[in-house]
């Protein structure tokens, strides 16, 4: 049998119904936990939790656009409504759009800040409250290895490096009411968010500059459970880059890599 960290614990994902947030809910349903599957496509929410229902497991849908304070609202009062408790909040949903600094529009910077950054800070104060009545919480914010190195356009780095910051501030603000913080920082991993790239050559030569190469959902996903569980509570504020080395390396090219001439 599996691990079950998650048993009777309440988590919510945004952008639950795609990519990274559809893996980190079946981990969290694996191991027990249910799950409040928020994305602004609802139907895609919907896919996630009726393939989740499947396995028997408890999940629910929620349409709702991290933007929006009222949507937000909504959907904590409707977690609390069907669970009555809120254990974990993983700030996932996420848009890209790669631009040059002169090429970014103003309306790409709002959208961009506005869901990556804006985001993560609605979705936390709406379930902190109840975090902080309960005395015990966990949040990951999903942030990028853009967050850490220049490596995808102007307003998507902004954000991530904002989140990592929001990272830091909440865990000193919230640690005496026992909600930790955590960012996990994902490398280049297969997602819808990247298809167009992953069809370009530029793909492979990515890969092989990252020391493990391109990652899987699934590395994520290992890394977003372990912080949402209590095996990590003595960790707080953190920003933990899963990227296969990419951002503790630099790429020289394969004549440097033979150490031993
Ligand atoms: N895939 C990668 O290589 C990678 C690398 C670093 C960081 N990330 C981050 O991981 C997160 C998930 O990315 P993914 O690769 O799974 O992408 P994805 O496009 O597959 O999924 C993103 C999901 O977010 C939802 N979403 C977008 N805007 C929203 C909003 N305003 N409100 C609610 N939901 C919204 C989308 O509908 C979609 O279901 C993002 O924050 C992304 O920046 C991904």
């Amino acid at each position: 049998m599996s691990a079950q960290r998650f048993r009777d614990k309440v988590i919510i994902v945004t952008g639950g119904g795609s990519g990274l947030g559809e893996d980190y809910c079946r981990g969290f349903v694996a191991e027990g936990g249910k799950v409040v599957c928020a994305d602004i496509d609802e139907s895609a929410a919907k896919r996630t939790v009726t393939s989740l229902q499947e396995t028997g497991r408890k999940s629910i849908a929620v349409a709702c656009d991290v933007t929006s304070t009222y949507d937000v609202e909504r959907m904590v009062e409707e977690a609390l409504h069907t669970y009555g408790r809120i254990d974990a909040l993983v700030n996932n949903a996420g848009v890209i759009r790669r631009r040059s600094l002169v090429g970014t529009t103003d309306e790409d910077w709002d959208r961009e800040i506005n869901t990556d950054l804006k985001g993560p800070f609605v979705c936390a104060r709406a379930v902190v409250p109840h975090m902080i009545d309960r005395g015990y919480g966990k949040i990951v914010n999903i942030s990028s290895v853009a967050g850490i190195i220049g490596c995808i356009s102007t307003a998507y780095s902004a954000s991530k490096a904002g989140v990592n910051g929001l990272t830091r501030q909440w865990a000193l603000e919230l640690a005496p009411y026992g909600i930790r913080v955590n960012s996990v920082a994902p490398g280049y991993t297969a997602t819808p968010i990247n298809e167009k790239l992953r069809k370009s050559p530029a793909a492979k030569r990515i890969g092989e500059t990252i020391p493990l190469g391109w990652g899987k959902p699934a590395d994520i996903t290992a890394a977003v459970l372990f912080l949402s569980a209590g095996e990590s509570d003595y960790i707080t504020g953190q920003t933990l880059a899963v990227d296969g080395g990419l951002t503790t390396t630099a790429d020289m090219g394969p004549e440097y890599r033979n150490f031993d001439r």
